[in-house]
């Protein structure tokens, strides 16, 4: 049977009640050779880890069969979240699957409609609330106080101890770690995560170094970089759309014990990122995910990132989730049947 991201660990699960393990058969996503995007950047092997390809589209599957698993062996009846949308759908996903009730706050009019597809389809409970994430895990903070609710946002540490394992998949994937990995940032788990995968690699002797984390949040929604909380935060990325990460400080550790940086990033070079990668490279990552590729390019431009390098772009969940913010954009291209017979032309005869 397959045993899923468990495998990984020590865990009680695994060995003593194999039974409430919770898998839909996330992790193993590939590593592709960005052999497009590496001829703009001379020198530079780039790879895309493209976690999109998950059960549910996105990375946080790494973590909430970890933190499902263990909810149902310590005999939760329902886990709770908020979120910016790809958390809600894992979890309803996983609450589904281990026949539990899943309830998840997220923030009106500002969640990718795929993602909340997900959470309806899957059968969630859903509160949709007028503030953004952190009023959100304000509110789910609030009721794990009082009601024994497992909480399934990253701070629950099982999430995160489930998510290291795509650090571990890109080591053995490349038999070394990478120079850089390019990863968004949100409530900045996930930085944390594979700063965390990394050490554990290093402390067993799996590799011989940690690669550099480069962390990267938008424009106006950039706490961590700006060293402050932004009470409104705004940026077309809505899953990355928080003003106070709840992982702010462990995520600073992770970053500078790897020699990594933080940057931000504006809305315009992500949804040009974001159009660049699925037309040149044949990914549709969302918008979110297409951070780390503006910011390899930012890294590149600003010599943070060099010829010999071999960098790890994270792209963390699926564009199919998030078709909005493509469907408005210029690159909609449609022809007259003329138009389109004179293009055939032009591309034969080039
Ligand atoms: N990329 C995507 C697609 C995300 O959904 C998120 C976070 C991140 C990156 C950032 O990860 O929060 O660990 O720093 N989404 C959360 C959610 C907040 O509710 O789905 P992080």
């Amino acid at each position: 049977m397959y045993q899923g991201i468990l495998k990984h660990y020590q865990n009680k699960c695994f060995h003593e009640a194999p039974n409430t393990i919770v898998t839909l058969c996330e992790g193993n996503t590939p590593l592709i050779r960005a052999t497009q995007l590496e001829k703009m950047l001379p020198g530079v092997n780039v790879y895309l880890k493209f976690e999109g390809l998950n059960p549910t589209g996105s990375f946080k599957d790494r973590g909430m069969t970890y933190a499902v698993s263990e909810a149902l062996m310590s005999g939760a009846k329902a886990i709770l979240c908020a979120s910016t949308g790809n958390t809600s759908a894992s979890a309803a996903a996983y609450a589904a699957k281990a026949g539990i009730k899943c309830f998840v706050i997220i923030p009106n009019g500002k969640i990718a409609s795929g993602k909340l597809a997900q959470a309806i389809a899957y059968g969630a409970e859903i509160l949709t609330i007028d503030g953004n994430f952190d009023d959100a895990l304000k509110l789910v903070k609030d009721i794990c106080e009082k009601e024994p609710i497992v909480m399934v946002n990253s701070l629950n540490p099982y999430r995160l101890l489930g998510q290291q394992s795509a650090a571990f998949e890109i080591c053995d994937a490349l038999k070394k770690a990478p120079t850089h990995v390019c990863l968004p940032v949100g409530n900045a788990g996930n930085v944390t995560a594979y700063g965390m995968g990394f050490q554990k690699y290093y402390d067993e002797g799996l590799i011989q170094r940690r690669p550099k984390l480069f962390g990267y949040q938008a424009a106006l929604a950039a706490p961590i970089v700006d060293g402050h909380v932004v009470e409104n935060p705004e940026t077309v990325a809505t899953a990355i759309r928080i003003g106070n990460p709840a992982s702010w400080h462990r995520a600073i550790e992770a970053v500078n014990l790897s020699e990594g940086r933080f940057d931000k990033i504006p809305d315009e070079d992500i949804l040009k990122a974001h159009q660049m990668l699925s037309a040149k490279e044949g990914i549709f990552a969302e918008p979110a995910s297409c951070i780390s590729i503006a910011g390899l390019f930012k890294a590149f431009q600003e010599g943070h990132i060099k010829a010999g390098d071999e960098v790890v772009c994270v792209l963390t969940g699926n564009g199919l989730k998030d078709i909005d913010s493509v469907m408005g954009l210029p690159f909609l291209k449609t022809h007259s049947f003329e138009a389109l017979k004179e293009k055939i032309k032009e591309a034969l005869h080039d």
